[in-house]
């Protein structure tokens, strides 16, 4: 664990996109704040967003839960506000998604429209926010050089279309796209943004509860586990900026892609 008791305030990082315990959100939540991170919480439901920041300050660490909607500006823009009172931002991850599947002839204009809502255009409204932040925090403040990241969850879907998810991929595309843009912008400014392609499906509560029969038909070791993705997290924010990933996948072993 990073010993980061010497420091005035812990680094922080945001995380926008947590729902429940069982999932991605929450996951990248408790492994930053294993490392001694205080870590922001934002979903849009403030019962959960507030449950997993209890769940997190139980085990010791720092949480805040900050509710949000990741397409709301206004949302955004004063959790970044009020995160400059907590202590200097050094991650941010944009973990927002919703995969809108329909039929492309059955597929509204509005769940289009929402599909690159939540995916792009809160993509885009989060990294704004966070970056002005990012770009503020000094190295004097997270203790290295390298720890400012950036880092947005994508899918199968971004690389990828293919029917039932014309909507969710074109937006997983679009965000993996401004990742890509900001990563050239950014990281000669010392953020490291990555965009991590989850190839597979993650077992957690929003699969579980969504599509049980493709838990049951992925079998044992067929998913991705929260808290191992969150792993690859921590260590892309962590690299060296001499040698930066920008984009990982990640699959279960099982996967035969
Ligand atoms: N589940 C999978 O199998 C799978 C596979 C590949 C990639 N992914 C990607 O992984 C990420 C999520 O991982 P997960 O499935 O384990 O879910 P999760 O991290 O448990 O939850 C993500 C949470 O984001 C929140 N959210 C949705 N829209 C939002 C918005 N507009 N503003 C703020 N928060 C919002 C939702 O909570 P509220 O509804 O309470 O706001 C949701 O529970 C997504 O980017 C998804 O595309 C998932």
């Amino acid at each position: 664990m990073s010993d980061h008791s010497s420091l005035p305030t812990p680094p922080l990082a945001w995380i926008a996109g947590v729902g429940a315990s069982a999932g991605l959100g929450a996951a990248l939540g408790r492994r930053f704040a294993r490392e001694g991170y205080g870590v922001v919480l934002t979903g849009r439901t403030a019962q959960r967003v507030e449950a997993v920041a209890d769940e997190i300050r139980e085990q010791g660490g720092h949480a805040i839960a900050a509710p949000g909607d990741v397409t709301n500006e206004h949302d955004l823009v004063r959790i970044a506000r009020e995160l400059k009172n907590h202590g200097a931002l050094s991650s941010a991850i944009f973990n927002a998604g919703n995969a809108v599947r329909a039929p492309t002839l059955e597929l509204t204009v509005e769940q289009f429209e929402s599909a690159w809502r939540t995916n792009v255009l809160g993509g885009f409204i989060f990294a704004r926010a966070a970056l002005s932040l990012l770009l503020d925090t000094s190295e004097a403040a997270t203790g290295t050089v390298a720890e400012r990241s950036l880092i947005f969850t994508g899918a199968t879907a971004s690389l990828r279309g293919r029917p039932p998810f014309a909507a969710f991929a074109a937006a997983k595309a679009g965000l993996r796209s401004l990742g890509q843009s900001l990563a050239r912008e950014f990281g000669p400014r010392g953020v490291h943004v990555a965009h991590v392609v989850i190839d597979g499906g993650i077992d957690g509560e929003r699969l579980r509860s969504a599509a049980p029969q493709r838990v049951e038909s992925a079998g044992p070791g067929g998913l991705l586990q929260p808290d191992a993705i969150a792993e690859s997290y921590w260590q892309l924010h962590r690299q060296a900026r001499s040698a930066w990933t920008h984009e990982l996948d990640l699959r279960p072993w099982r996967e035969s892609f």
